[in-house]
């Protein structure tokens, strides 16, 4: 394992940063033991039929069974779909790799698309490797220091014992300082790492629990250790593929893990490292486990990204792939062509596709209720009823953002409580988007690069939407100027 670099301490705690301020206040898919969903819990209302699929994906991948295998949350824009992923993520917690991207950060990095699309895959693919460390193991008999009379560096002597044998350790000035930084003492239980030297204190020994009677109540008492001081003690790390690649990519290294700045990596060392893993695999060192990869907002990839997709998720090393997208049907990117969801037929074809669909009103309460909590705001109920009504005409997102704007301004006027005037001068002070788009009807000759109305008008709910006036704007309008939001 050491030829591959991979050191104890390099890629523990390595996890990207994800964007999920938004949905912050969901801890899990809200299942019960069967996996049926609950109609509220862990911070998921409603979207019961959505939730119940994602349940059964969650089975699926827990059991290994799906990697290779694609899914699609389609629904309106706010129906939940990035909130039904992120709530799959945490479900299935740390063990398991979940990458999440947005379709459209594979054009903005330094690197191709293949490259982007690739590096994403392997992200999500976690290699648990097994590894027997060297520790020793006793109870601390007696520390000795020795500080030289001309000053210098310290040396000492540590005695450690086990039920059975006691032997005495030369220390140098680092473990010395180590010891002192943890305060170790005669009677304390310890290990020490052998290849890296990490001290970590156990608890006091029994033996020595009537001595120190005057210790606190969280002093652990545990027995002294049998057998020998040198024992072999197996460890698990769970790194994914990426990582690995990154690390042995020479002119690398695994500083860019942290710079982020990773570059691309060559064809042949991704061949190697899936070789060695192979190996690894063979010789019961390491098992690989299929993660997830979450590609939200699909329908910004083109036609060569869902081409190489199509390919990549028949290789043997393939994460389980998540999609969300808010399109009907729209035009495959890099293409002539459209295609329902803006995804080619051929993929589309391997896909299980779960469909979110709008919230009644009582879910939108709940969820707003949720986000208030979350965001620490005490709201009255009428201010909540009206902030209801708001994310029913308007959308779910805009009521949700007001909800810290309203805050504010609750907070300028010394209210500890949001009432309904503050809802209501949030509202007038941010337009959501009907409103804006009226307007910009209503005045777009004062606009520059106005395109409204010429004969290249492409979206068609918006020329209804002028003819049936207004009604027909708060239910029609929503999907396409939710879609002119996205973008
Ligand atoms: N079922 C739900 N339970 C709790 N919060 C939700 C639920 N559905 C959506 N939300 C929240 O509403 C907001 C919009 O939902 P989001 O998942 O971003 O919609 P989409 O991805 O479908 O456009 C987010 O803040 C999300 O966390
Ligand atoms: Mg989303």
């Amino acid at each position: 394992m050491a030829d591959l670099g991979l050191g104890k301490e390099t890629t523990k705690d390595l996890t990207r940063i994800e964007r999920i301020g938004a949905h912050s206040h969901i801890r899990g898919l809200g299942l019960d033991d069967a996996l049926e969903p609950r109609e509220v819990s862990q911070g998921m209302v409603g979207q019961t039929g959505a939730r119940r699929a994602a349940g059964i994906v969650y089975k699926m991948i827990k059991e290994g069974k799906i990697a290779g295998r694609a899914i699609l949350l389609a629904g309106q824009p706010g129906t939940g779909k990035t909130a039904v992923a992120m709530g799959l993520a945490q479900a299935l917690g740390e063990g398991t790799p979940f990458t999440t991207i947005a379709g459209s950060e594979i054009f903005s990095l330094e690197m191709s698309k293949t490259e982007a699309m690739t590096q994403a895959f392997r992200r999500s693919i976690g290699v648990r490797i097994m590894e027997e460390t060297e520790i020793i193991e006793g109870e601390v008999v007696e520390v000795q220091v020795d500080t030289p009379a001309g000053g210098g560096a310290k040396t000492g002597r540590i005695t450690l014992c086990t039920t059975e044998m006691e032997t005495v350790y030369d220390l140098g000035a680092k473990m010395i300082e180590a010891l002192q930084k943890e305060k170790v003492s005669a009677g304390d239980v310890i290990t020490i790492d052998k290849a890296s030297g990490k001290i970590s204190k156990l608890g006091r020994s029994f033996t020595r629990s009537r001595d120190y009677d005057a210790m606190g109540p969280q002093t652990r008492f545990v027995q002294c250790p049998e057998g020998e001081l040198q024992k072999r003690k197996e460890t698990v790390h769970v790194v994914s593929l990426h990582e690995i690649d990154v690390i042995n990519s020479r002119q690398q290294g695994f500083l860019a893990l942290f710079a982020g700045d990773t570059g691309e990596i060559k064809g042949e060392v991704r061949e190697q490292i899936d070789m060695k893993v192979a190996e690894w695999r063979e010789e019961g060192k390491a098992t690989v486990v299929p993660g997830v990869l979450f590609i939200d907002e699909v329908h910004m990839l083109d036609i060569e990204c869902f081409s190489w997709l199509n390919r990549a998720l028949e290789s043997d090393l393939a994460p389980v792939l998540i999609m969300a997208t808010n399109r009907g049907m729209a035009q495959i990117r890099g293409t002539a062509y459209k295609s329902p969801h803006g995804i080619p037929i051929d993929l589309l074809d391997r896909l299980m596709i779960i469909s979110t669909t709008p919230y009644a009103e009582a879910e939108v309460r709940r969820i707003l209720q949720i986000r208030c909590e979350e965001e620490d705001v005490e709201m009255s109920d009428d201010a909540l009823e009206l902030l209801t009504k708001i994310g029913m005409e308007a959308s779910l997102r805009y009521a949700i953002h007001m909800i810290m704007a309203a805050s504010l301004v609750a907070h300028k006027r010394k209210a500890g409580e949001v009432d309904v005037q503050d809802i209501k001068r949030v509202y007038s002070l941010f337009v959501d988007v009907k409103r804006s788009t009226q307007f910009l009807v209503e005045y777009q000759q004062e606009f520059m690069f106005n395109e409204l109305g010429g004969d290249d008008m492409e979206e068609e709910e918006e020329e209804e939407e002028e003819e049936e006036g207004e009604k027909a704007a708060v239910g029609e309008g929503r999907e396409g100027a939710a879609d002119m939001a996205e973008d």
